[in-house]
């Protein structure tokens, strides 16, 4: 009956009952590869091309109830394929999909997104439904410490720091190749990345743009880790951390192009506005806006990823924030007095994008 039902407006096929049990045990799936990323069954596989089961069993060190049941979940995820020609002595392959992350030397990085869903997404999402009841990030209260946001409890938390800021390197890394190549900063002498991280985008920007200063605008508990990482890029020359509250303290002077990479998706729409404005006022005439991040469609249906993504931002790191839509994020550009915001969606699987909008 699924079948003859027509596919909804944005593409997605009619949920049949394999599609809703995946959402019912969506937690398990993801537990499965969060396994299989701890135990390295996709290097293993990736090492030998295809294992027999006692072959992962000894490689990986595991029970053979333990190897059972990671096999019986990974095979019937499709992130192994076990070769049906050989019945009686079952030969397993790494589903192609990873095989090309590996190919394409991003698996690292995905591996890392799955540490950040495993140890800091996860037990905060738990909170969800009260979030949306209570419109405000009620997944904060399982983070430790004291700080107003998750971003100032991770000095408390060493080791979800840790893990927080190599996934959100990684995370930038899969779409800040397309952000460097879509970029234009030909004209542009300084450029000041707001809640710049580790310095991931500004590392990027300031090789692909020798002649380009930066500065990274952050929280005094994160100049460290920025400062260690671009002394290692050996971007010192061009690129310097200044510390405060970009909220409230005097934005640093004589930029021309304010970035704000990854930000419009942790606050509330009001908050985004304000910070463009502050933008907006610390930058000359004819200055540029940069916004890189994910984006959801106008139409308020997806992509899915963005989706996924929100029960995050909607839980845990900050009161009010989603993967909101280019829509959203253009109006807010506007409310700030900026004008001509030009949107260029970037490929591949996450949702990120950029728009740059001009003084
Ligand atoms: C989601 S991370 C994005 C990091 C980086 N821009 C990137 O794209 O990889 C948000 C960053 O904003 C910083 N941040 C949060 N609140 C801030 C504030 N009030 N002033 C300056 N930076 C802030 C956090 O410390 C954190 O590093």
């Amino acid at each position: 009956m699924n079948a003859r039902q027509p596919h909804a407006d944005n593409g997605v096929a009619p949920l049949d009952m394999d599609g809703l049990s995946r959402i019912l045990f969506g937690h398990a799936a993801f537990q499965y590869l969060n396994a299989a990323c701890e135990l390295g069954l996709p290097e293993l596989l990736a090492e030998r091309k295809e294992s027999s089961r006692e072959e992962i069993r000894d490689g990986l060190g595991l029970a053979d109830r333990s190897v059972d049941i990671l096999l019986l979940g990974c095979t019937s995820l499709g992130l192994v394929q076990r070769d049906v020609q050989q019945e009686e002595n079952s030969r397993y392959r790494l589903a192609p999909v990873v095989l090309d992350l590996m190919a394409e030397g991003d698996w690292q990085r995905f591996k890392d997104t799955v540490a950040f869903e495993q140890y800091i997404v996860y037990e905060g999402q738990l909170d969800f439904t009260d979030s949306l009841r209570e419109n405000r990030n009620v997944g904060l209260r399982r983070v430790r410490g004291s700080g107003r946001d998750l971003y100032h409890r991770l000095a408390e938390n060493p080791q979800m720091e840790q893990v927080f800021y190599r996934y959100m390197r990684s995370w930038s890394e899969l779409a800040n190749k397309h952000l460097v190549e879509h970029l234009d900063l030909s004209g542009a002498k300084h450029l000041l990345d707001c809640g710049g991280g580790d310095a991931v985008n500004a590392i990027a920007l300031a090789k692909a743009n020798p002649g380009l200063d930066i500065t990274v605008f952050e929280i005094p508990a994160s100049r460290t880790i920025a400062e260690k990482k671009i002394a290692q890029a050996g971007v010192g020359g061009q690129v310097s951390v200044v510390t405060g509250d970009m909220f409230s303290d005097p934005l640093p002077t004589g930029c021309d192009v304010v970035m704000f990479a990854h930000q419009f998706v942790i606050w509330t729409l009001e908050e985004n506005t304000a910070l463009m404005r502050r933008a907006y006022e610390a930058l000359p005439e004819g200055g540029k806006l940069v916004v890189f991040n994910s984006m959801s469609n106008d139409e308020g249906d997806g992509p899915v990823v963005a989706a996924l993504d929100s029960v995050y931002f909607a839980s845990l790191p900050a009161e009010g924030g989603m993967i909101y839509s280019w829509a959203q994020h253009e109006e807010c550009i506007r409310a700030a007095g900026f004008h001509s915001a030009q949107r260029v969606p970037f490929p591949g699987w996450t949702p990120h994008g950029v728009i740059v909008a001009t003084k």
